[in-house]
């Protein structure tokens, strides 16, 4: 079947979901025809594959070890789970990919906790860290051994190498390892005019997920360990994480191409020039709100009342992914194939509501229910010893006086004695003394029962949650 003839293909249409949208670039298909010869060892020792260890090693730090992956999600499972223990956590930012797209990939699969914090504008800093990491040494918390940012954010904004730098600082004065997400790095290192080691491993990160895919890539990422021994195990993890591949080499003639030379550069550069170019042209648009800056390839955009298409003769923007709910902002985005889509998001609010106070109970309830449960402990106290009983023969004559009426206000003072400290076992030989043995213990049966239960309800009322 030709290309064509699918239904809903249109080569030309563009849209603004996702950078994932775009096909490949033409010297990466070209890269990988050229890969496409003959037998190559399996696995990761094919020629490609050590042809991109040497290529890292110049352009991030010499000592730097590449581990090629299929995708993001796998790079940052994998990354992360290497670079901590099984009793690890990561403090991330509420916005972040992995807290929010992975399907709790890092969680599952990783067996990672994700400390994740407000970050309004994507961004950590040592500051909003700090808050969050406690709590070394106490063995009923998750332990914060990482921080992970994303470069550039998930919110289009990118950390300056002094910011990373300021962040990798405070990581690892608290003996932290820095991760940092790289789906966008290039996007944001052609906005911020530096090379991939400044904003990586010459300010401090530790372990980098080096994006290919959203660059143009058909399909390949990697993990990059820029500090020794900050991850562990990595040559086992990306089996174990399904994440090997087979034919590597596949995989390295990708990246091969796209790092070599200044592809990287050249496409992401066009992405965000292409994103700049989209922002001039919503700013035109009065009813078009645009609160955060636009330096890699996202412009977010709140359109009016969910609207499909722009005003004013601006191309149609495809709403093509479906809402968050609750979200009202449209994150549009551009990517160097010079497609775009429009995607309704949500990651400017906060998926989480406050932890403090949420569902408690007012501190005046509590001391109300208290101050009850205090008072009725006093008057049981109070009739023990204040109120006096009739006699036996008083009370066999009621009895035989009363019926069954007699028998049902026997069962309820029963249940009644049964929510007071007053011990059951004198209701139980009254039981007997009144009715005899049979009837006797059907009747203290039922008032005994009835006053556990009550004694139950009395209690989670006063002394628990509201039930
Ligand atoms: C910030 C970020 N990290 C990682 C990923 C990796 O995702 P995937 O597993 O789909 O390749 C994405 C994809 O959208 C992303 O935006």
């Amino acid at each position: 079947m030709s290309i064509s003839s699918l239904p809903d293909t249109d080569q030309h249409r563009r849209t603004f979901a996702s950078d994932n949208y775009s096909g490949a670039h033409p010297e990466v298909m070209a890269a990988l025809a050229e890969a496409n010869v003959g037998h190559a060892p399996a696995y990761g020792d094919d020629p490609w594959t050590a042809q991109l260890k040497e290529l890292v090693g110049r352009l991030f730090a010499p000592e730097a070890e590449v581990h090629p992956v299929f995708n993001g999600t796998g790079a940052n499972v994998i990354g992360l789970q290497a670079a901590l223990p099984r009793w690890g956590a990561v403090i991330c930012a509420y916005s972040a990919h992995i807290q929010n797209d992975e399907g709790a990939a890092p969680e599952k699969t990783g067996g990672l906790k994700l400390l994740a914090l407000d970050a309004p504008d994507g961004k950590l800093t040592p500051e909003l860290v700090e808050g969050r990491a406690w709590g070394w040494g106490d063995p009923h918390r998750a332990q914060p051994l990482a921080v992970s940012i994303t470069q550039s954010t998930e919110l289009g904004t990118c950390y300056t190498p002094d910011e990373v730098r300021a962040l990798a600082e405070c990581t690892h004065r608290y003996g932290m390892v820095l991760h940092m997400d790289g789906s966008r790095l290039g996007n944001a290192a052609a906005h911020l005019g530096a090379s991939l080691a400044e904003i990586t491993a010459d300010a401090g990160v530790d372990v980098l997920s080096l994006g290919g895919t959203k660059n143009g890539l058909m399909g390949a990422e990697a993990v990059v360990v820029l500090r020794p021994h900050a991850a562990l195990g990595m040559e086992y993890l990306r089996k174990t994480n399904m994440q090997l591949g087979s034919k590597m080499r596949f995989l390295s003639a990708q990246l091969l191409a796209l790092y070599e030379g200044d592809l990287w550069h050249r496409s992401a550069a066009h992405a965000n020039a292409m994103a700049a170019r989209l922002r001039r042209g919503l700013e035109e648009i009065p009813e078009v709100g645009l609160d955060l800056p636009t330096q890699a390839n996202v412009v977010f955009a709140v359109l009016p009342g969910g609207q499909e298409s722009s005003a004013r003769g601006l191309p149609l923007l495809r709403l093509a992914w479906p809402p968050w709910p609750g979200a009202s902002d449209v994150l549009l985005r551009h990517h160097p194939g010079g497609c775009g889509c429009a995607r309704r998001c949500g990651v400017r609010r906060r998926p989480m509501t406050s932890e403090a106070g949420d569902g408690a109970e007012p501190a005046w309830l509590s001391l109300l229910r208290n101050a009850a449960l205090g008072g009725v402990v006093l008057l049981m106290i109070w009739l023990v010893f204040n109120v006096d009983l009739p006699s036996v023969d008083a009370l066999q004559q009621m009895a035989a006086d009363w019926g069954l009426l007699g028998i049902l206000a026997f069962i309820g003072l029963y249940a009644a004695v049964g929510l007071t400290p007053i011990p059951v076992t004198v209701m139980a030989a009254a039981a007997g003394v009144l009715y005899g043995v049979a009837l006797g213990s059907i009747v203290a049966v039922i008032g005994v029962t009835l006053g556990a239960w009550g004694a139950y309800w009395l209690a989670r009322l006063l002394g628990s949650e509201p039930c």
